[in-house]
């Protein structure tokens, strides 16, 4: 297979060094805008690439791996398109169907870095050799570095790497250079003697690479020459002007739900179309004490349309009988969508606007190749056909701390900005079994106990979420003299950096006992309560 496919060079007669005038010079900042493009190769590690760039303060996409030149042109009016890196990934380059991208993306004259994956495609493309190993690398490695200058400048003689492949590069073609190699991969990194070219076995985007970060500022800065800009600002500007270009002059609504996502994103729209965007509160009936309250009244005093739907029956209803996690998260999203669609028909709009997150993608399994975990209700969750010219996600990269400081940089009030995550199925996703009007109530005294005794108590800001969850199981217990029998509730408080992990939070055993004495005082239907010590993997933060 290798040797069937002719080099790069072979196939694109052109050598051709084009540095592209992405941007439209006219349009006011955009040639400041210096981004780094992430293919996405279905990579494990994929997502972090973008954020690590990020961190180095430069703006980065990630873009699918097939991306076409055309594609590729039109993004060149938001942002000055500086580098690429072409992500990890599961695949063998020599597999029949193995992801490429168009070669003529790679001759662009723009820097280009392989990572994994795309350290074998490249090698493979110009002709290189590349083979299963014999011995395949998998966690903490120790890199040899023949040649500290360009991608690997400023490391040490030997490095501790993060490795995760079975096949190797083991042959460079003559104008390629090994930059550093382990024990078991001869060519761990190379580079192209004259053209800004880059390879890189190992993960430099995992925290366990203890010089990641200088790799890719390596890349990202010296060889790329990006500026570091104020990114949040950046992104901003920039995703201010894709919901333009994607709305034109249609009018849009936005779900909003009053957390910190949907929030930026309404702000970012706003800014974008101005009157012509309407903002939809859905008040399913599954929302925490005094919620649907916070949003009218914080929302009421924002330069756009509000309309609360109170949709509280028809939700319920379609629950009913309904006992599965997944059929119940379906559900939900078909109904908010069907929501979404008659305002829709009644303003007007013809596009919609959702405050979805980077990680909600990934674990609803909608990036290349990531494993479905849940369907969240705005991303898989969806029905399969939409009346909506297009759904519009201008955070779909982003993680909640960047979203955070995009929230910031938008001057939104603190209190959102600090909130605790809530999830757009609301407590729906907190009550096992079937949800009935009795057990939403529970659920809902138990979880504003659950917040006050935590923030009584000063725990809230080191905290990712903390909630109550109601759950399938009644237990016996004594009230008064009397025997009672009713349900078990689990106190569930976890400690995260972005959600994709987390840690149950060490509660001081009194903060517990007084919540877990109100519930069971306060609550008559509830009997034990429990507290639930799963880290995330392998439990999840939610229960459904
Ligand atoms: P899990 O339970 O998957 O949750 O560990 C990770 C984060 O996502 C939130 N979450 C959701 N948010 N729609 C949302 O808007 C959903 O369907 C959904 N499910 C989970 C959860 O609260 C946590 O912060």
């Amino acid at each position: 297979m290798l040797l069937s496919r002719p080099p790069i060079a072979a196939r694109c007669p052109s050598p051709l060094i084009y540095i592209p005038k992405t941007c439209d010079q006219n349009r006011e900042n955009v040639q400041e805008l210096d981004a780094i493009l992430v293919l996405d190769f279905g990579g494990q590690y994929c997502h972090l690439i973008a954020r690590r760039v990020r961190e180095c303060g430069v703006y980065s996409e990630t873009v699918p791996h097939d991306i076409s030149l055309p594609q590729m042109k039109r993004l060149g009016q938001r942002f000055r398109v500086r580098g690429l890196i072409l992500s990890g990934g599961p695949s063998s380059v020599y597999e029949k169907k193995a992801p490429e991208c168009d070669v003529r993306i790679l001759q662009l004259g723009v820097p280009v870095l392989g990572i994994c994956y795309g350290h074998e495609l490249i090698a493979r493309l110009f002709g290189g050799e590349v083979r299963p190993a014999s011995t395949k690398e998998f966690g903490s490695s120790l890199a040899f570095i023949d040649k500290p200058v360009g991608l690997m400048e400023g490391l040490d003689k030997v490095e501790k790497v993060w490795m995760s492949h079975s096949d190797s590069v083991f042959r460079l073609p003559s104008e390629w250079e090994v930059l550093a190699h382990t024990e078991n991969s001869p060519v761990a990194a190379f580079k192209h003697v004259t053209k800004p070219v880059f390879g890189v076995q190992w993960h430099p985007e995992v925290v366990h690479t203890e010089k990641g970060l200088r790799i890719l500022e390596n890349f990202v800065l010296r060889i790329c020459d990006c500026t570091p800009g104020r990114t949040m600002q950046s992104f901003v500007r920039n995703a201010v002007e894709e919901i333009k270009q994607m709305a034109g002059d249609d009018r849009c609504i936005v779900a909003l739900s009053g957390g910190v996502d949907s929030s930026t994103a309404t702000v970012l729209a706003s800014k974008a179309v101005g009157d012509n965007l309407v903002a939809v509160f859905v008040d399913h009936g599954f929302m925490r004490e005094g919620e649907p309250e916070f949003v009218e009244r914080t929302f009421r005093g924002f330069p756009m349309r509000l309309m609360v739907v109170d949709a509280r029956n028809r939700f319920l209803r379609s629950l009913k009988g309904v006992r599965d996690p997944e059929r119940k998260r379906s559900i939900i999203g078909r109904e908010f969508i069907r929501v979404f669609e008659d305002v829709s028909r009644k303003v007007k709009a013809r596009h919609l606007v959702q405050g979805t997150i980077h990680p909600d993608r990934i674990e609803s399994g909608l990036t290349r190749r990531s494993e479905r975990i849940k369907t969240h209700h705005n991303v898989a969750g969806l029905p399969a056909k939409v009346k909506f010219k297009t759904i519009i996600e201008p955070l779909r990269d982003l993680y909640k701390d960047e979203v955070r400081k995009v929230a910031e940089e938008l001057g939104l009030p603190r209190e959102i900005i600090r909130r605790q995550p809530f999830p757009g199925p609301g407590l729906a996703v907190r009550i096992c079994g079937e949800i009935t009007r009795e057990k939403v109530k529970v659920a809902r005294r138990a979880d504003r106990i659950v917040t006050e005794e935590i923030e009584k108590a000063g725990l809230a800001e080191g905290l990712w979420q903390y909630f109550a969850v109601l759950t399938d199981t009644r237990s016996t217990g004594v009230k008064g003299d009397s025997r009672a029998y009713g349900y078990t509730v689990a106190i569930r408080a976890v400690e995260s950096e972005e959600a994709m992990t987390a840690k149950f939070a060490r509660i001081p055993y009194e903060t517990l006992e007084k919540a877990s004495t109100r519930i069971t005082n306060e609550v008559p239907q509830v009997t034990r309560v429990a507290y639930d010590i799963s880290h995330k993997p392998p439990a999840t933060i939610e229960w459904e």
